[in-house]
């Protein structure tokens, strides 16, 4: 993997760079206008083209480079960060990275849910970090829902992503709306819902969702709601307060929003 920073530091002569999205760091050997990196030859003119691309991460194959995106009817792509790297569906990031990373978004999350040992469902899975973070946290059981192939696509690709695909996660991929049904009742000790924006998601916000998601839910179960910052001050009430009310409605206790995630955190 190479970003428009790596590529950089390489024509300037560094010899030791991270072709993982800075998870380690390997040696670089360049020689004339050629560079080797981990067996892979890359032409100094394909970095400098890398190098004028910020927001975007490529890989070498062959005698070219590509980009970690993947076109379909929308566009997904991997976009580096300080941290772990970030997924872009149509120029909309998926998580926070205003400052903070993605992987410290995840474990922000994590943490106010209080997750430790038991079996959490992930609602979202995006790049799977809170679902890796649950793994981490010691969940034993952890069930990951998506319903873009293209984000299964851009996570397997991604380094950062690695122990989804170890079998220790349960991947379903399909509209958590309808997944959640399949689901055991009371089964889940937590759950992780990280949806996009209600403007992109309106049903995984709703009543009915809701009602789901208590029902395989474990009694004294917690939930994490994500729901993010709308524009508008008044908007942004209106959201949380609705989101709050409808919890309350089907039956979860405690509800409480926690401005610095911008989440509701909730028990059944
Ligand atoms: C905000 S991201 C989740 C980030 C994730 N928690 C992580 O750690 O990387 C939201 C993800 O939910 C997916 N998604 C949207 N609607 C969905 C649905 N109805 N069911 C399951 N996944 C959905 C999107 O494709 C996107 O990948």
């Amino acid at each position: 993997m190479i970003t428009a920073d790596v590529a950089r530091q390489i024509i300037s002569g560094a010899r030791k760079v991270s072709v993982d999205l800075g998870l380690t760091v390997s040696d670089v050997c360049v020689n004339g206008d050629t560079a080797n990196l981990l067996g892979h030859t890359v032409s100094v003119k394909d970095l400098e083209e890398v190098a004028g691309r910020e927001n975007a991460v490529f890989f070498p194959e062959g005698n070219s480079m590509y980009q970690v995106a993947v076109s379909s009817a929308r566009f997904y792509k991997l976009v580096p960060t300080a941290g772990a790297p970030t997924l872009e569906i149509d120029g909309v990031r998926m998580h926070r990275t205003k400052e903070i990373t993605p992987d410290e978004d995840a474990e922000e999350k994590l943490e106010i849910l209080l997750l430790k040992k038991g079996r959490a469902l992930d609602t979202c899975m995006g790049l799977g970090y809170t679902a890796i973070g649950a793994l981490a946290r010691g969940a034993e059981v952890v069930v990951s829902v998506e319903r873009e192939s293209p984000v299964i696509r851009v996570a397997e690709m991604n380094p950062w992503s690695r122990r989804l695909f170890g079998g220790e996660v349960s991947l379903l991929l399909g509209d958590s709306f309808q997944i959640v049904d399949a689901l055991p009742l009371g089964f889940f000790d937590w759950v992780i819902h990280d949806p996009p924006r209600l403007n992109h998601a309106g049903n995984l916000y709703s009543e009915e969702f809701y009602t789901k998601l208590y029902r395989v839910m474990a009694e004294d179960g917690r939930l994490f709601h994500y729901t993010g910052e709308p524009r508008s001050k008044y908007r942004r009430v209106d959201l949380q307060r609705g989101v709050q009310r409808r919890l309350r409605a089907v039956g979860f206790r405690g509800t409480e929003y926690h401005p610095d995630i911008m989440g509701i955190i909730c028990e059944k």
